[in-house]
């Protein structure tokens, strides 16, 4: 029962997704470029999804995709020197040490154990090697972490099992493999659903 409904909400979610993206792609330029513009060497990007910062890597020998909706997936495209795999997260199918940048945007608040995606981050990315983020974190308010709450199996099971209640700082905070630089930024359309931006980028030791 539980994988039944697990790939209708991935099936909804690869519907719905490349929709909004579209909407929002001019609002994100300034954060998909800054997640992207120093990436170099071999690149992985986790949840990658359709292929939202795709066309702006500029410098790198080969960049893999890796997502774990395959409906998603299949809306990307591809581009020279890229691969696009099916794959989780918080097992990644490569050696210790492969890659100098590693990406992430939007996916902390649905992979489902962000410790062992850490872990396996840490695994994967060369010492100074980087690791950028832009993700979306909780705003500090008791009552408003409680209304969502009641809501939270709803708008889990349209966004592909997002949690707007996450606390992604205290989340990129725990990470002690590498130097971290973290920014924030507030928005109109996400403050609407408590939350805000961050984003920034960890330089592994
Ligand atoms: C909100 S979308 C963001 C897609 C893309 N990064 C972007 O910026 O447009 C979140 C993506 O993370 C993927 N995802 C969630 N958990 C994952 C995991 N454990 N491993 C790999 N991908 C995952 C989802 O399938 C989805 O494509």
């Amino acid at each position: 029962m539980y994988k039944i409904l697990n790939t209708i909400r991935n099936k909804i979610f690869a519907f719905i997704y490349p929709l909004i993206n579209n909407f929002v792609s001019g609002k994100n330029k300034f954060l998909r470029n800054y997640i992207t513009k120093n990436t170099s060497g071999n690149i992985l990007e986790i949840g990658a999804g359709n292929g939202g910062n795709l066309n702006y890597y500029k410098n790198y020998n080969n960049l893999i995709l890796l997502d774990n909706n395959i409906d998603l997936l299949k809306k990307s495209k591809s581009i020279n020197r890229c691969t696009i795999l099916l794959a989780s997260s918080d097992f990644l199918p490569f050696k210790k040490s492969s890659f100098d940048s590693i990406v992430s945007s939007l996916v902390l608040c649905s992979v489902d154990d962000v410790e062992k995606t850490f872990n396996e981050l840490n695994r994967v990315l060369k010492s100074k090697g980087k690791y950028f983020f832009w993700e979306h974190t909780i705003i500090n308010n008791k009552i408003i972490y409680i209304i969502k709450n009641i809501f939270i199996f709803i708008w889990k099971f349209f966004t592909g099992g997002c949690n707007y209640n996450i606390d992604n700082i205290f989340n990129i905070n725990s990470i002690k493999w590498g130097k971290l630089k973290i920014y924030k930024k507030h928005s109109r359309l996400v403050k609407f659903l408590g939350l805000y931006y961050i984003y920034g980028e960890i330089y592994k030791y």
